[in-house]
């Protein structure tokens, strides 16, 4: 018999000190998570965190929920979860559930998390502990998605571990969504990412297409979705952002290669997206032209840096991709985000580290050859924007409806 749950206390664990501080003070450091909520649980007792994994000896379950990037050679790193996992291992004792919610391919979490789990207990997963997989689902920006009615997909190592999963989500999650093993989760997890990276490379083809025979795709896209069976709509943009969609689909193709298999979709979805910001760019080179004008030496302010819009998180963002494409041909190059007032050091963009957001008015904006909006934050003024600026490029339909001036707004 499994000993009863109890889910009131919940500890986090990390290794960066900085969000530990500030989670234990009631601060959120991500903007559509409310300090308050942290603050209240952390007042009543029912949450604190810390870097201490001996911590793990008190705890009936785990949640793993780590990065899980890509590599220099694009090949997946689960470095963290392996990491992660070693500092569990001495920890484990009889009957705790250990739960992998990171992004990855199937056979993680039953052939590499489970070998470092064992080697470092001495106990067998399955037996002594139980072990599962559930992805996490989750929509930033989204003001009307909450965690608890997102339905959880969850597989477990033995049927056994799978029903602890469910006991422990259960008390969380309103739908729980148990499919026969950790790997049919992970590869879950996979398809849906890949089914927005797939649809996603479409839309941004048929707008490159459309736009060469003077149809706008967004026109196009608003009739399409009056279609009440058998249509979803995917919008273009200026390239894939986030740290989900450019990444993961990259996790079965290299997984595939092991059982001789291409990923021919994910190939092709990934080459168009990722010529997406060379067709920005070829835009903004049009719509300076017609002032002419040539991207060196104008100046370029770039609208919205977060990679997604109504977010502060510019991890992957197209943006910075345009930055460097458009430097590189000698533009002197801005940017306004409201969420991003400056540049964090990351390692990927460490040259734009400490560049802050510029101001909001008539005179900053107005002084660009050329504003590119890459992502529509619901906060900016668009009309202020046709007010302001001489010529928009404009990746994300943020100027339709609005008034402007002949050849001052360009889609991209
Ligand atoms: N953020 C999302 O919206 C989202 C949605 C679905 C899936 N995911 C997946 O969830 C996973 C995590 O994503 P994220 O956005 O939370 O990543 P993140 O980069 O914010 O990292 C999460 C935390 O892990 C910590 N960490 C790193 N190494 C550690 C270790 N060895 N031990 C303990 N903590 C460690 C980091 O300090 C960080 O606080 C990824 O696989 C991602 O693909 C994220």
């Amino acid at each position: 018999m499994e000993p009863a749950l109890r889910v009131d206390v919940v500890h986090g664990l990390d290794v960066d000190p900085v969000k530990i501080e500030a989670l234990n003070q009631g601060r959120s450091y991500i903007k559509h998570i409310e300090s308050s909520a942290i603050a209240e649980a952390v007042k009543a007792g029912t949450f604190s965190a810390s870097e201490d994994f001996r911590r793990i000896r008190e705890v009936e379950a785990v949640i793993i929920c780590v990065p899980t990037p890509l590599n220099k050679n694009r090949e997946p790193d689960i470095s963290f979860i392996i990491n992660t996992g070693k500092s569990i291992a001495p920890h484990l004792h009889k009957g705790i559930l250990i739960v992998l919610e990171s992004t990855t391919y199937p056979g993680t979490t039953d052939e590499d998390l489970r070998a470092v789990l064992e080697a470092g207990s001495s106990l067998k997963a399955g037996t002594d502990f139980h072990l599962a997989f559930s992805p996490e689902r989750e929509d930033p920006g989204n003001p009307n998605s909450k965690v608890a009615a997102i339905p959880k997909v969850i597989g477990g190592y033995t049927p056994a571990c799978l029903e602890r999963a469910k006991a422990v989500y259960g008390k969380a999650i309103k739908t729980l969504v148990p499919v026969s093993s950790c790997r049919a989760a992970e590869a879950t997890k996979l398809f849906e990412n890949i089914f927005r990276s797939v649809n996603i490379a479409l839309v941004n083809e048929l707008k490159v297409v459309y736009t060469a025979m003077g149809i706008d795709v967004w026109e196009v896209i608003e009739a399409a979705k009056t279609k009440p069976f058998g249509f979803m709509p995917f919008y273009p943009g200026p390239g894939l952002g986030g740290h989900c969609i450019p990444i993961d689909p990259f996790y079965l193709t290299w997984k595939a290669r092991e059982y001789v298999q291409n990923t021919r979709f994910i190939e092709l979805a990934g080459e168009i997206n990722t010529a997406m910001p060379e067709y920005v760019v070829h835009r903004v080179a049009e719509a300076l032209n017609a002032q002419r004008k040539a991207i060196n030496g104008s100046r370029v302010l770039i609208v919205g840096l977060a990679y997604k819009a109504d977010v502060d998180d510019d991890r992957e963002s197209p943006s910075y991709v345009l930055m460097n494409l458009l430097q590189q041909r000698g533009a002197s190059v801005a940017y306004y985000d409201p969420y991003v007032p400056v540049i964090r050091p990351t390692r990927e963009h460490p040259h734009w580290a400490g560049t802050k957001s510029v101001k909001w008015d008539r005179e900053t904006v107005g002084d660009f050859d050329v504003v590119l909006v890459a992502t529509k934050h619901a906060s900016v003024n668009y009309r202020e924007l046709a007010d302001y600026a001489r010529c928009i490029v404009d990746t994300r339909n943020a100027m339709s409806g609005i008034p402007a001036k002949p050849q001052q707004v360009w889609k991209a």
